[in-house]
């Protein structure tokens, strides 16, 4: 089997809809036909939560951590990986909050992790990694592993601002690494329809964006119902109109890197 597609869900911003994002496309794309690997990187854990897995986000060690920082246990990542109804994925940790200056003192600080998934991901057609609210280790350990990014942000003004730190960050990590990070997809969430400033800011979005394919997800209280019962939406509810939401995004992707629909 070739290479997985791998790509991380980022934006410094907290709250606009990276974990959100990151399940849902996962069950979009496993819906798809696709065996999905979730890495949660966020010592948060909100995804690790919302995935029913709360259990492994206070195990002992060793956990992700461990697999991240020290080379001599990577292998010891094939016994973290936990099975979800529609995805494997790999669990964050409350020892997860010490990883970001951890990190900094190795060698190879950005690299750990796309060195870590080189031991997994054969098993895999997609790798999908959901980020912390920051521009630190974490993040680059995620951008250098994937060379991909979906950017989630929410349509307020507020968001032109994330847009341009996260470009610029992204930029100077191309040239520090001499590496090519591909944007995927901006993920418009929370919309509101009713709202004018949304609406006016899914223009502005898909005007500044001409060469990066754009998504609109709405509010739904379903989105969020979803993620407190362990699953996407697409198994939580298949009637939500957001389905074909996500699953579009799903098609994006998969006409992105190449891949035909497995089995729907
Ligand atoms: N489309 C949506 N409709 C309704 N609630 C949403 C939607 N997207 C996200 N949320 C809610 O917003 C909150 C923040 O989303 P989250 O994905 O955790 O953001 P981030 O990972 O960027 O911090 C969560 O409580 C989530 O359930
Ligand atoms: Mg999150």
């Amino acid at each position: 089997m070739s290479d997985p597609a791998k790509l991380c869900v980022s934006n410094q911003k907290g709250g606009v809809g990276k974990t959100t994002v990151a399940i849902n496309v996962a069950g979009a794309l496993n819906h798809r036909g696709h065996d999905v690997l979730f890495v949660d990187l966020d010592p948060q854990g909100n995804a690790t939560e919302n995935l029913g897995l709360m259990e492994a986000y206070e195990d002992e060690p060793p956990t992700l951590f461990d697999c991240l920082t020290n080379p001599e246990q990577r292998e010891v990542i094939n016994d973290i990986i936990r099975e979800h109804p529609e995805m494997d994925v790999i669990p964050s940790n409350i020892d997860m909050t010490a990883a970001e200056p951890e990190l900094t003192l190795s060698r190879r600080s950005g690299e750990q992790l796309d060195l870590l998934l080189k031991t997994v991901e054969k098993d895999y057609d997609y790798i999908i990694v959901d980020c912390p609210p920051n521009l630190g280790n974490l993040m680059d350990n995620a951008l250098y592993a994937t060379q991909n990014v979906l950017i989630p942000a929410l349509a307020e003004s507020t968001s032109k601002r994330a847009f341009e730190l996260l470009f610029d960050h992204v930029e100077a990590l191309e040239l520090d690494y001499e590496i090519d990070i591909k944007e995927r997809g901006v993920i418009i969430n929370r919309i509101d329809v009713r709202k004018n400033q949304a609406n006016e800011m899914v223009e502005w979005i898909n005007a500044a964006f001409p060469d990066i394919p754009v998504y609109e997800i709405r509010e739904r209280a379903d989105v969020q119902k979803a993620l407190e019962a362990g699953v996407s939406l697409l198994e939580y509810n298949p009637e939500s109109d957001m389905f074909d939401a996500f699953l579009a995004v799903a098609e994006g992707l998969d006409a992105e890197f190449g891949f035909a629909e497995v089995n729907a």
